[in-house]
């Protein structure tokens, strides 16, 4: 079996952190959503793998490489524009040369990872499987009908679900998928859905196999998305302190400080992790917080946030919370008189002051 990442497309709803970078590569727990998805992959004993990669396709290389560091072979698929999860399938056609494969959606993040999934693949050979989640939102994503335990009708994004039976982003799928998507035409939104593809082969009497997981299961569309995959993903991390922590420091519960870190005179509350290098100085940082490489967190408090590479965050009279910070971003606190707010804030920003 191959795998297919889907790591294009534009993520105009992490806006303005993807206008600098792709949305598949914000980090949880201070490393890029995709790594998850090459893992799990791996993890199943996959080793071929395809990326479909965009605009964005120079960041994801950088990130990924050829893939050895992760046990994979890697083979980049070029989509020119981001027409749909179906269109990438048919660009991968050549690279999966009928083989059946495993498709995961690389901004997905599921917990207990695909391996006995792919497992069940691989010896009931249906046509299609596909993964289901119970969601309180079911409207943001395709959703399924089932009778008696077989699908009956998959719709992409219905303003009025009939059950709320999401589709997560990992399909697996034999040869017949190709067929679907070149007879499918573009949705509302002018995408070529994998949801019509499978409906498809659902309407022409292929093996479509349906499968509800246990645990978690994100993807991490936006922000509040990111920070719960975050907090999940935290809360699996064992404790480990290779930086530096002073006398007067606490550190409280799962934490992980990466080497070359500070942490002086402040609170670390975890589950948190605090990057490579970072200084936590005269803070709280508190549950549900991952500090990136590099960052300074001086006279500052802040928890169930993320915080990317490179950034300074100093003398902030009040607690920060449920936030997604850039890279390189420097918040501060002059003292001075008038006492003003001064930003220099990129398109699509979100601030808020209470
Ligand atoms: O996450 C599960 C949901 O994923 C499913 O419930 C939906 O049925 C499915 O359509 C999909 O919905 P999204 O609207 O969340 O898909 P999104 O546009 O975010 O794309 C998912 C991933 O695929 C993302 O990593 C970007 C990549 N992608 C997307 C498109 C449209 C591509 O590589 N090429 C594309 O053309």
């Amino acid at each position: 079996m191959k795998g297919l990442i889907l790591s294009g497309g534009r993520g105009t709803r992490l806006r303005p952190i993807t206008y600098t970078s792709a949305k598949q590569l914000i980090p949880v727990a201070n490393r890029p959503i995709l790594y998850y998805g090459l893992e799990a992959i791996r993890a199943s004993g996959i080793r071929d793998v395809g990326i479909v990669v965009g605009e964005t396709h120079a960041e994801i290389k950088a990130a990924v490489g050829d893939g050895r560091r992760f046990g994979v072979k890697v083979t980049y698929l070029h989509q020119p524009e981001p027409l749909g999860l179906a269109h990438a399938v048919l660009v991968a056609e050549k690279f999966l040369a009928e083989k059946p494969f495993v498709m995961y959606l690389g901004d997905n993040l599921i917990k207990s990872g695909i391996q006995p999934l792919v497992q069940e693949f691989r010896l009931k050979k249906p046509n299609a499987m596909i993964l289901l989640a119970h969601v309180p939102n079911p409207s943001h994503f395709g959703v399924a009908e089932l009778k008696n335990g077989r699908v009956v009708r998959l719709t992409e994004k219905p303003k009025r679900p009939k059950t709320d039976l999401a589709l997560v982003g990992v399909y697996m799928f034999d040869r017949h998928v190709f067929q679907a998507a070149k007879a499918i035409r573009p949705s509302f939104r002018g995408e070529l859905e994998i949801t019509d593809a499978i409906q498809w082969l659902v309407d022409r009497g292929y093996r479509v196999v349906p499968h509800v997981v246990e645990g978690w299961w994100k993807d991490t569309g936006r922000v509040e998305d990111i920070l719960e995959a975050n907090r999940m993903v935290l809360d699996t991390l064992e404790s480990r302190i290779q930086g530096r922590v002073d006398k007067k420091s606490r550190v409280q519960f799962k934490v992980v400080i990466e080497k070359g870190a500070r942490v002086v005179r402040s609170v670390i509350r975890g589950p948190a992790i605090i990057g490579e290098g970072s200084l936590i100085q005269d803070s709280y940082i508190g549950p549900f917080t991952s500090i990136d490489r590099g960052c300074r967190i001086e006279r500052a408090e802040i928890e169930h946030s993320i915080v990317l590479a490179q950034s300074t965050l100093r003398d902030i009279p009040q607690r920060i919370e449920d936030s997604l910070i850039g890279r390189d971003v420097v918040i501060s606190r002059s003292g001075g008189r008038p006492s003003v707010l001064r930003f220099m804030v990129g398109d699509a920003s979100r601030v808020e002051l209470a």
